[in-house]
């Protein structure tokens, strides 16, 4: 057991040799690279990431990922084929190996690095694996659709995924060693189909981004796809990127940049809006609001005051349109057919406006959604009176807009809507390409 402990860290000491060897040569790749999938088969509209999770029989297996830019740590529905003593794990397989309950993560993961729900029972050690000699860890994890929570049990896990330039696909592989927990598949029945885990992005030192060494930048680059059958992208590492049809075009001159501020009780993503402005006229948000980016929450929610302004302002700037009743959870929808046929509307901007006199545009793809083909609504929710954080901006106000979270100089950028550029997030060249 002790010797194969010591044989990993081996192979793990020689892996980092070999990358350090190559940040010497320039690597041929800036990044790695996934497609991001839109599922509506659940709830609320969710994205998952593909990344090859086993290899069996010489062959990688998919498996989907739910993308959580809160979540603390990573988990999904794995075998557990314990990898405890040499000759345990099968020929060509891919075996986890567990974390033991005595071991730093183990703990790191039930206190500090863990999901924070009163539903959550306080977690016990399990009994002692035969052959090895120790108890496994088991930790508490939250379904982010439906709140509950179950046990599963951490691990030592291997992803692999595909380099990249920014441009292409390359053919050669990335592997990551994340530690990640195993959970029952009951756990993803409310999950969208093929779905079953959770990708957690968030800045906690157990989520993906903490265990992607150099040469790749801590730097995640994520566009969320509208498109159900064109996938979009999730970028690790530095740019360029660039999209088709400009594929000489890099979307970072495409992007502003604003500070990503720190939340004490929270490993996700918060910005300073300070107003929102809608044709000139601004909504002034308080000081010590928060806005927190999600990728749980379908549409933007403010708080009452905030989107009652919001409202006001909107219903005063769209008075040619007109209105239908509201549809939940909206509060202000517009009729979109005119004798029978439905007709495309569109509205003013809202601009977050955000430090610096930086802007983020949300243009009518993004404000509006339509619902049926008569109605269409403000795609802006309220959160109630006291709803903490004050503005969480939603899934439906990032697609097709070109998301980067930079944990090297915490900062966000974003570029609004790729469609006023001609492009999507639909538009990675997927090809697969030899990186030489
Ligand atoms: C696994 O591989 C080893 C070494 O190549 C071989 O001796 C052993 O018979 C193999 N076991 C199985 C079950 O195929
Ligand atoms: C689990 O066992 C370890 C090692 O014996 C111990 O340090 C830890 O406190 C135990 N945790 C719980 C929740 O019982
Ligand atoms: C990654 O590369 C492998 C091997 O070249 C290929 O089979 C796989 O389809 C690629 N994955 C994606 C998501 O392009
Ligand atoms: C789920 O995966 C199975 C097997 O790969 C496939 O046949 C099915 O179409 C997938 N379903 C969805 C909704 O993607
Ligand atoms: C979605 O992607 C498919 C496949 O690339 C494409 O044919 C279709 O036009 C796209 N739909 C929209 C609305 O862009
Ligand atoms: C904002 O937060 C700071 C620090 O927590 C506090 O000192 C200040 O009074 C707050 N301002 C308002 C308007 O609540
Ligand atoms: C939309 O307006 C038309 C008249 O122009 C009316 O017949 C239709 O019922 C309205 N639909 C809704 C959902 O309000
Ligand atoms: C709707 O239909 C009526 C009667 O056919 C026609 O007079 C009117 O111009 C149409 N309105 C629009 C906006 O097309
Ligand atoms: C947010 O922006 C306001 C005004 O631009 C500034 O006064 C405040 O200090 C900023 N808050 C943080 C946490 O950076
Ligand atoms: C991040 O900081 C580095 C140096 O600290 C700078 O070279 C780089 O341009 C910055 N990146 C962005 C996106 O601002
Ligand atoms: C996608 O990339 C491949 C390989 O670099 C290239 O041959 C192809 O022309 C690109 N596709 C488009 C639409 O530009």
């Amino acid at each position: 057991m002790l010797l194969l402990m010591q044989l990993i860290f081996i192979l793990l000491a020689i892996i980092s040799h070999e990358y350090e060897a190559q940040a010497a040569f320039e690597p041929p790749y800036s990044s790695v690279v996934v497609p991001v999938n839109k599922h509506i088969d659940a709830v609320k509209p969710l994205y998952s990431v593909q990344i090859l999770t086993a290899y069996i029989n010489s062959q990688y297996l998919h498996a989907n990922f739910l993308i959580d830019l809160d979540a603390p740590f990573i988990w999904h529905d794995c075998i557990l084929q314990w990898n405890t003593f040499e000759g345990s794990c099968p020929n060509n397989t891919l075996c986890t190996y567990p974390v033991s309950c005595e071991e730093y993560q183990c703990t790191d993961v039930r206190t500090i690095y863990s999901y924070q729900s009163p539903s959550c029972p306080p977690v016990t050690n399990d009994s002692t694996i035969p052959d090895w000699g120790y108890c496994t860890c088991p930790v508490n994890v939250v379904n982010p659709i439906t709140g509950s929570c179950s046990q599963a049990l951490l691990n030592y896990d291997e992803f692999t995924v595909n380099t990249s330039d920014g441009r292409n696909v390359f053919t050669d592989l990335y592997g990551a060693y994340p530690n990640a927990a195993c959970a029952p598949s009951s756990t993803f029945q409310s999950f969208p189909a093929n779905v079953t885990g959770v990708m957690a992005l968030s800045s906690s030192p157990y989520a993906l981004p903490a265990y992607l060494y150099d040469p790749l930048k801590r730097i995640v680059a994520l566009c969320l796809p509208s498109n159900l059958s064109a996938p979009g992208i999730l970028l690790y590492g530095t740019g360029p990127y660039n999209l088709l049809p400009h594929s000489n075009v890099d979307v970072r001159s495409l992007l502003s940049y604003t500070p990503l501020i720190k939340h004490p009780d929270s490993f996700g993503y918060f910005i300073n809006v300070s107003s929102i402005v809608i044709k000139t006229r601004s909504i002034d948000i308080p000081t010590n609001s928060t806005t927190k980016l999600s990728t749980i929450e379908p549409y933007t929610t403010l708080r009452t005051d905030i989107y009652n302004g919001v409202v006001r302002r909107f219903l005063k700037v769209t008075q040619r349109i007109p209105p239908a009743k509201p549809v939940a959870p909206f509060g202000l929808c517009f009729n979109t057919s005119i004798n029978g046929t439905q007709v495309s509307i569109k509205v003013p901007d809202v601009d977050f406006s955000l430090q610096d006199g930086k802007k983020w545009t949300v243009s009518t793809a993004n404000s509006i959604k339509q619902i049926t083909k008569d109605v269409a609504c403000l795609a802006f929710v309220d959160g109630g009176a006291t709803s903490e954080p004050a503005i969480v901006i939603g899934t439906f106000q990032c697609e097709d807009n070109f998301l980067v979270f930079d944990l090297e100089n915490s900062t966000f950028g974003f570029s609004s809507s790729l469609l006023r550029k001609q492009t999507s997030c639909s538009n990675f060249n997927f090809t697969l390409t030899n990186s030489s």
